[in-house]
């Protein structure tokens, strides 16, 4: 079997153009922008209207993503879409946005693995791709999460965002270049620090009987310090494996949740600043999407050149985590 690897040839993002400020939540719960600022690291979010979905999103990014690859439509073999947040629970957000596309040569699935989705799809891109099954594969991550939001819960309100990212991987035979490691994981033992209720065909209730809200639960200092180990462990991992070391590294796209988060396993790689992507002061947490967000950006913004080390790294509900190294073609 020829020695194939996937690499990254196009990217794509996608936002509503709707903006919430600290300054607006301020109105909202008791909170301020200095505590947010300092505790999380985002200065505002962008939330959905009414007649923008997470397909709607989804599409956009996709469609910037294969343009910038130019691929058409028809050359897609696998739409793989990572999210918890989808306008349906079928037919899935990959689905719609095939449809959409015109990509239909597409085989089409959605990833929930929360805010790990887009490297458990990247993980699924790969794997397809190394075997030989499959040329290119269209990966998209998207959410809205401000769907299930209790605006009157000032722990999680303030946290989250809306918008969509996407990266075209490719088949290559060269060698050293491309996905050049992945590790993957999970721990359900720790699945209730974070939960959305009756967002399934589960029925949660309060003590009094009445449904629990849909809306996002979490125990935020327990998945801070799981975050800042598993994302740690799990980068490390993929340097590992790929027989590198933290002194490799040229850019670190992790998981926007919280800058402190990011802060923290940025100095246990020993990394310095200029080579942690940052942008959660302008989208929040949105999930599953932050890293192809980020990795649209940063291609955009001139930070990845050509040969460059790219370690993503993501955490999320679950518990889940998962880590890539990539060094960009
Ligand atoms: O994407 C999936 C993964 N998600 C994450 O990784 C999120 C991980 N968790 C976090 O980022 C942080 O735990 C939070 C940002 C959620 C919370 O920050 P924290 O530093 O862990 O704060 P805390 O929950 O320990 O609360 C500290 C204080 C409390 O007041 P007292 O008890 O010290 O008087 C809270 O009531 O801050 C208070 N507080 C707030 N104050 C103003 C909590 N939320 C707010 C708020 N505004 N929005």
């Amino acid at each position: 079997m020829q020695n194939l690897s996937a690499k990254i040839i196009g990217v794509g993002m996608s936002v509503p153009e709707k903006r919430l400020t600290n300054f607006d939540l301020e109105k909202m719960v008791d909170t301020s922008d200095e505590w947010i600022s300092k505790r999380v690291g985002i200065k505002e979010r962008r939330v959905a209207e009414e007649n923008e979905y997470n397909s709607t999103f989804a599409t956009a990014a996709a469609k910037d993503a294969i343009e910038m690859a130019g691929l058409t439509p028809e050359e897609i073999d696998f739409i793989i879409v990572g999210t918890t947040t989808g306008d349906t629970a079928y037919p899935s957000v990959a689905c719609i946005v095939q449809n959409n596309l015109g990509a239909v040569n597409a085989a089409v699935v959605d990833v929930a693995a929360a805010c790990t989705g887009f490297i458990y799809g990247a993980g699924i891109a790969w794997s397809m791709i190394k075997s030989g099954l499959m040329k290119n594969i269209l990966v998209i991550a998207s959410e809205v999460n401000t769907a299930m939001i209790d605006w009157h819960d000032r722990d999680t309100c303030i946290l989250f965002g809306d918008g969509a990212g996407a990266a075209v991987f490719t088949a290559t035979e060269e060698t050293g270049t491309g996905v050049l490691s992945m590790e993957l994981g999970g721990d359900g033992s720790c699945q209730e620090l974070l939960v959305m209720p009756n967002s399934g065909s589960r029925k949660y209730t309060n003590p009094d009987g009445t449904p629990m809200m849909r809306a996002i639960q979490m125990t935020g200092n327990e998945v801070f310090k799981n975050a800042v180990r598993r994302m740690n462990e799990a980068a490390l991992a993929v340097l590992k494996k790929a027989g590198l070391s933290n002194e490799d590294v040229d850019l670190l796209i992790a998981h926007q949740a919280n800058i402190r988060i990011i802060d923290a396993v940025a100095k246990r790689l020993k990394l310095s600043p200029e080579k942690v992507y940052i942008n959660i002061q302008k989208y929040g947490n949105t999930s599953a999407a932050t890293i192809p967000i980020a990795l649209c950006e940063a291609v955009q913004e001139g930070r990845v050149k050509s040969g460059d080390l790219l370690v993503v790294d993501a955490f999320g509900a679950g518990l889940t985590w998962g880590a890539m190294a990539i060094r960009w073609a």
